[in-house]
């Protein structure tokens, strides 16, 4: 039988009880209610739910041409920020060569603008794409977001400046709404080749539509695997009980926030999942972090990070918990060699896996964090690939909706994101931000 992602309620019991997590199935059961009869706060934006189960053929066949269509490229630039960025990101990252950039490709290397305002960075992006031939996706469901936006004006400019406007169009792909926002009328008056970002998708849960997809496509992976293995938890977490793992999730994390830990720490042990964590904390963190509430996500990568972050987690104030990401199987096979001299004293592990080693780190850890009254939460992934990734992913996006309900906020707005925004509209003296403008104008005096 095929493995699958398994949790792991390995140690939480030194903050809080079976019954404790127990107590919530009410509250969780509900929040199951309300995701699945759509009658919660944010029900418009419900889309994701159902997403694996039921992106037909002809949309993963179109994806699929789009990719093919930029394999000609050496580089595709997928532009975007936020919920537009992280997902593709963190799978491409997942599942990519360590040192591909410095390898023969044999596809478009996919790499990323818009998701910062660096000039350097953008500058030094233009100075590498200068000659070569690239390809852009653009990608923003309002269509409207500063940062892509000013990436992509610029990318444009430089590719048709190489290419001539004509041909250019052909190399541009955007992803956005149906309608409404700058990007769409852009993308209508250019011709360019687009897909939808539905309505009822917000951004931090679009990494399984075209968002996601078609830089994860053009990237050289296999989309289907990933859709496959969402949708087999889509399945799996669609009916509330013990059984569902997504559930059981969503209650132990409330549990340990009632009981005081305020801070949740995902943890990985492989450096391919970095961005993993990154695409977690924002889907966590938009989602919960409002109302004066929310459990604050964070991340490290160890071993790395025990040697910057171990001190504060070992033996810091005891507000958090741990929920660590566990790959089961390695792609390939690294064996310790024996050195007749030993003077680095490591024959004792030669002939082990490296691996072998990391998963002692791992361990190691889990029993001291625990000693050290860190609860921990485990999850077991066989393996990185396209399908596992895929559990995972719908798996974290259906415990979000489930913790949302439970913590009694809206899981799927982020009213707190406009805030920076308006400022900054008001600082550069946006048209329409004329009384922002001199309110704050006055206050920097
Ligand atoms: O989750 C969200 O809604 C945000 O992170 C957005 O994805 C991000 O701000 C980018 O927005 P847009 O896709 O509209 O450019």
């Amino acid at each position: 039988m095929m493995k699958t992602l398994k949790i792991e309620n390995c140690n939480v019991e030194c903050a809080v009880s079976q019954a404790d997590i127990a107590a919530l199935k009410g509250k969780a059961a509900e929040a199951m209610e309300k995701l699945h009869k759509g009658n919660g706060a944010g029900n418009d934006f419900l889309g994701w739910l159902n997403l694996p189960g039921t992106t037909d053929e002809a949309l993963i066949a179109d994806i699929e041409a789009a990719a093919r269509a930029l394999q000609g490229c050496e580089y595709v630039v997928a532009i975007g920020i936020g919920g537009s960025y992280l997902g593709a990101k963190a799978v491409i990252e997942a599942l990519s060569d360590s040192f591909a950039c410095f390898k023969p490709a044999n596809g478009p290397r996919v790499l990323f603008a818009g998701q910062n305002i660096g000039e350097d960075y953008l500058y030094e992006l233009m100075e590498l794409l200068k000659g070569k031939k690239f390809g852009i996706i653009v990608i923003s469901k309002s269509g409207t977001t500063t940062e892509p936006a000013i990436a992509f004006r610029m990318l444009k400019e430089l590719l048709e400046a190489q290419v001539g406007k004509a041909e250019a169009s052909k190399l541009i792909v955007a992803i956005t709404d149906a309608k409404k926002g700058a990007l769409r009328k852009l993308a209508t008056e250019e011709g360019y080749k687009t897909f939808v970002i539905a309505d009822n998708v917000g951004g931090r849960f679009s990494v399984l539509t075209p968002v996601g997809l078609l830089p994860i496509a053009a990237a050289g992976f296999d989309i289907r695997a990933l859709l496959a293995g969402a949708k087999a938890m889509e399945e799996k977490t669609a009916t509330s009980g013990d059984d569902n793992i997504s559930e059981v999730y969503a209650m132990t994390r409330n549990a340990l926030y009632n009981a005081g830990k305020k801070i949740e720490i995902l943890v990985n042990y492989n450096p391919k999942l970095h961005y993993f964590g990154e695409w977690w904390k924002q889907l966590y963190g938009e989602s919960e972090g409002k109302d004066g509430k929310g459990i604050f996500p964070a991340a490290v990568d160890n071993s790395t990070d025990l040697h910057s972050m171990g001190q504060w987690i070992q033996d810091g104030e005891r507000t958090i918990f741990e929920t660590v990401i566990s790959v089961e199987e390695q792609k390939y096979t690294a064996v310790i060699p024996t050195d007749e001299a030993n003077l680095d004293g490591l024959n004792y592990i030669a002939g082990k896996r490296v691996d072998e080693v990391n998963k002692m780190a791992e361990l190691g850890t889990q029993i001291a964090h625990v000693d050290g009254n860190v609860p921990n939460i485990k999850v077991t992934l066989p393996a990185l690939t396209e399908y596992h990734l895929g559990e995972l992913i719908y798996f974290f996006e259906k415990a979000c909706g489930i913790s949302g309900y439970i913590l009694d906020v809206n899981p799927f707005n982020q009213p707190g994101v406009e805030a920076y925004k308006k400022n900054m509209f008001a600082l550069l003296n946006k048209p329409g931000y004329e009384a922002e403008s001199a309110a704050i104008q006055a206050r920097l005096k």
